[in-house]
Order: C-alpha cells, then sequence, then structure tokens
C-alpha cells in the first residue's frame, strides 16, 4: 500500500512529529506537516479556494491509497488544524465532486498523540464515522504518547503491530 500520514500538529517538532518519524521510518509512507500548509477554514462562499486544499487533497487521492491522521490530542479532540482539513473536505463534496468520489475505497488510519495513555472514549468517532461516510476504509487507530522526548517501547509496540496492517 502506498500511504501518506498527514501531521495535524501545531508543532512541526513536537510529540506528534516523533510518532509520525517513527512510523513513516516503519512503513516507509511519506509525510505531509499540514502546520506548513495554507489550508483555510470551511468558507460557504469558498473564498479560498485558491490556498494549498485543493492540490494537497488531489495528489493524496490520485497518488496514494492509504492516508494516515496524525492528530495531538488538544482538548479532548483532535487538533485545529486536523480539524479545517476534515472540514475542507466538504469543499469536495460540492465543487470538486470527482475528487472526493476518489477517496472511495482508500483506506484511513488514525493516530493520536496526548500526554498520557488515556484516551477519553469517542475521540475515533470522527475518522472512522467520517471514513463511513465518505466510503472509505477505516483501518483503526492506535493512542500514542511522549514522555521527557522518548517514546516508550510499549509505544514503539503498538506502533510497530499498527504498521503490519498497513504494509501488507
Ligand atoms: C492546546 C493543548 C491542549 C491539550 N489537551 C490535552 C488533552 O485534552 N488531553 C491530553 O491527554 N493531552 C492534552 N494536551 C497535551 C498534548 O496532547 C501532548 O503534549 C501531545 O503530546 C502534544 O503533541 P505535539 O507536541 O505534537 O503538540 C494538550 C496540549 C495542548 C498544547
Amino acid at each position: 500500500m502506498k500511504g501518506i500520514i498527514l501531521q495535524g500538529s501545531s508543532r512541526s517538532d513536537g510529540n506528534t512529529a516523533k510518532i509520525v518519524k517513527y512510523l513513516s521510518d516503519k512503513t516507509s509512507f511519506d509525510i505531509v506537516d499540514l502546520s506548513k500548509k495554507d489550508i483555510g477554514h470551511f468558507d460557504y462562499e469558498f473564498r479560498n479556494r485558491d490556498d494549498d486544499f485543493l492540490p494537497l487533497i488531489r495528489e493524496i487521492v490520485s497518488d496514494y491509497d492509504t492516508i494516515i491522521f496524525a492528530t495531538p490530542v488538544y482538548w479532548y479532540s483532535m487538533s485545529g488544524i486536523m480539524k479545517d482539513f476534515f472540514d475542507r473536505i466538504t469543499d469536495l463534496l460540492r465543487t470538486e465532486k470527482e475528487t472526493g468520489r476518489m477517496l472511495r475505497g482508500k483506506n484511513m488510519g488514525m493516530i493520536s498523540c496526548g500526554s498520557d495513555s488515556l484516551l477519553q472514549e469517542g475521540f475515533s468517532m470522527p475518522f472512522y464515522e467520517s471514513a463511513n461516510y465518505l466510503g472509505m476504509i477505516y483501518l483503526g487507530d492506535v493512542h500514542t504518547w511522549v514522555i521527557n522526548d522518548e517514546i516508550s517501547s510499549e509505544v514503539k509496540q503498538k506502533l510497530d503491530d499498527f504498521s503490519k496492517k498497513l504494509v501488507r
């Protein structure tokens, strides 16, 4: 499977980035740092149609069959950067339906990165429900955390198991 990891942290070299790098090394999946992209909020008048969202999603649907959303846990939810990306998928349903249809049959996975091992119930719901809505196959998710800049052996094991599902 050719895969891409969308990194949704507010910092490019933080904890989520460490997890993303580890998973990318295991899977050879490409990485896109969404914080480096100019992707505006959803706009009903599509005033931001010329920002980086459409070129990025076109590249994703044409070149990859697996998309991994990697988000820090911010206030029990996905990051705002990640949520903006999801909201903008609405552009495809309204103005670029052919690109939206190309998401069908692709695989989706999710990685969360929090401050410890506790992840509140329901965190993954927006991801698997969005996959369902878009006709994508949800491969599952893994919760991670980074303590003192180190990925623990427990988290590495979880990522190793997850990566096996991704590179079958
Ligand atoms: C705005 C903000 C909100 C946070 N909210 C939570 C939270 O609700 N639950 C949690 O476990 N950690 C929370 N944290 C901690 C981060 O999830 C944790 O430090 C994570 O590893 C940060 O990843 P990053 O370095 O990629 O931003 C929060 C951190 C920030 C900056």
